[in-house]
């Protein structure tokens, strides 16, 4: 049996190769007629480790197609909704999408349909699903009325690493009010959960590992469980951000303080990464979505709203650091590393990095910058930038060079070569890259989040 997977972003066309990958013949639709032209035509549409190879496997062995939302509610009797839900202009997610694949259903299929959620949504989000899917209900030219399960089954995929998140997933989420639906769902992730398949990215089965765990709830829970795993890591984000800013006043190192605490086991070392803030598709996004349904239900989250200020703060205290080191930004050229939100995507939604280089440029500097893959997509938002061929180009005759995004290809740059082409040896890191000795054995002076800057008074020119 098919299943179809609708919205071929970056969520959906990882189920849909991975479902392929696990054994399953997997339809996947987007309404985008251009996306689906190049899908179709064998072409990725976005940037993520290993997901290009595996569609293409898939596709050749003839267990993943591409099409319209019609021909995969036609299809297929489980429906995968992966399609994107924004946030609105009144601040809400806007589920508009969702709806409109709940309008196809209603009124293309018959028989029944097992309606999986997969996009991020407020909780209570299944139930004005169920009014939409009734609204056809009616047997029509002879089929058997339209029947339906809702699941909720929430991602935890992050760009970057979405393919090993999908087949090695700390947890499966089930969020349903029918128990036949939960065991439909456990024999579609049966491979996954018994680690049953060669991993692509390992080449190897993965047996002897324990199993997947699924956590099997009532549909608000799982909904609930999603927004709560989001805005508790970005909690600790904006948390170590707080910490290094007060490292960077008393003279402390942030590294050190978060090797400290995170040997604590309750506390663990992972998502205190401090920088310029977190961005993405997601977090900013789902913050400000929980800070929403809590208020409509009566409960004043007022946490989150802090943990959404600290994090709007960074760009302007990241800007402010530069006009610290180089004075007035008027004329100044200025390298920048990385536009992407995070390493290894091309996706630059709520990218920190791109609202820097916009205030950069407001400021009145020369910037020009160079990602690995988030060029093409940042060309249309910043134009006045100057796109460069290399990390070395972008460094070219610069006052500083900023590092936006950790890329690994930055972290082995050849620094001696560096501080030949630039006007003054600086580096700011919003990242916190490199070590500082490191920079200080390649003349380097060096800025970064919760450390002593590694600068002396007069920047030294050469
Ligand atoms: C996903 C989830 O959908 C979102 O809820 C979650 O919070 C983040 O991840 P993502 O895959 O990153 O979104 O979004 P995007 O890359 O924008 O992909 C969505 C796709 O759905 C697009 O290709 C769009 O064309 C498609 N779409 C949208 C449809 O096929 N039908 C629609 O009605 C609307
Ligand atoms: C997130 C969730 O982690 C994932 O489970 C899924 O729900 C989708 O949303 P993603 O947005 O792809 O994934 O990336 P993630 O690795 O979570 O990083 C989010 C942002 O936080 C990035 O901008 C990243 O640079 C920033 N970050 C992360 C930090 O600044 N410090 C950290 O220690 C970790």
């Amino acid at each position: 049996m098919e299943i179809g997977v609708i919205g071929a972003g970056y969520v959906g066309l990882t189920t849909a190769a991975c479902l392929a990958e696990t054994g399953h013949n997997v339809f996947c639709a987007d309404n985008n007629a251009e996306k689906l032209r190049a899908l179709q035509a064998g072409q990725m549409p976005l940037f993520e480790p290993y997901l290009e190879d595996l569609a293409r496997k898939n596709r050749d062995a003839r267990r993943l197609r591409f099409g319209s939302t019609e021909e995969a509610v036609s299809a297929c009797d489980t429906l995968f909704i992966c399609v994107g839900t924004p946030l609105g202009e009144d601040g809400e997610v806007d589920v508009s999408a969702i709806e409109q694949v709940a309008q196809t259903i209603s009124q293309t299929a018959h028989g029944y349909r097992l309606v999986i959620q997969k996009s991020t949504v407020p909780v209570g989000s299944c139930r004005p699903l169920h009014e939409l899917l009734g609204k056809n209900r009616p047997a029509k030219n002879g089929h058997s009325a339209l029947r339906w399960d809702i699941v909720a089954n929430p991602e935890f995929l992050r760009e970057g690493s979405a393919v090993q998140d999908f087949l090695h997933p700390d947890r499966i989420v089930v969020g349903a009010e029918n128990p036949e639906a939960v065991e439909s769902l456990k024999a579609i992730y049966r491979p996954i959960v018994q680690r049953d398949f060669v991993c692509p990215i390992h080449g190897a089965r993965h047996e002897g590992e324990k199993p997947v765990p699924v956590v099997v709830a009532d549909t608000q829970s799982a909904e609930l469980i999603k927004h709560t795993a989001n805005s508790f890591l970005a909690m600790k984000v904006s948390f170590i951000n707080m910490v290094a800013d007060l490292c960077e006043a008393v003279g402390g190192d942030i590294e050190k303080v978060v090797e400290g605490i995170g040997l604590d086991h309750r506390i663990g070392p992972s998502f205190l990464r401090p920088g310029i803030g977190f961005g993405g598709s997601c977090f900013p996004k789902d913050v400000q979505g929980f800070i929403n349904v809590a208020e409509k239900f009566g409960c004043d989250f007022s946490l989150l709203k802090e943990v959404e200020k600290i994090n709007t703060q960074r760009v302007g205290r990241f800007v402010a650091k530069v006009k610290e080191a180089l004075g007035d930004l008027k004329e100044k050229k200025i390298g920048v590393w990385g536009l992407a939100f995070k390493p290894n995507t091309d996706d630059i939604r709520n990218s920190p990095a791109i609202a820097i280089v916009r205030r950069l440029l407001a400021e009145g500097a020369v910037v020009q910058a160079y990602d690995p893959q988030a060029m093409s997509k940042s060309r249309s938002d910043l134009p006045e930038v100057r796109y460069c061929r290399d990390a070395y180009e972008a460094a070219t005759a610069a006052e500083a060079l900023l590092v936006l995004t950790e890329w690994a290809e930055f972290r082995s740059a050849d620094w001696d070569r560096l501080r030949g082409l630039m006007i003054q040896p600086l580096i700011i890191d919003g990242r916190n890259m490199c070590s500082t000795s490191e920079m200080a054995s390649h003349g380097l002076n060096y800025i970064r989040p919760g450390k002593k800057p590694l600068i002396p008074r007069e920047p030294v020119k050469i």
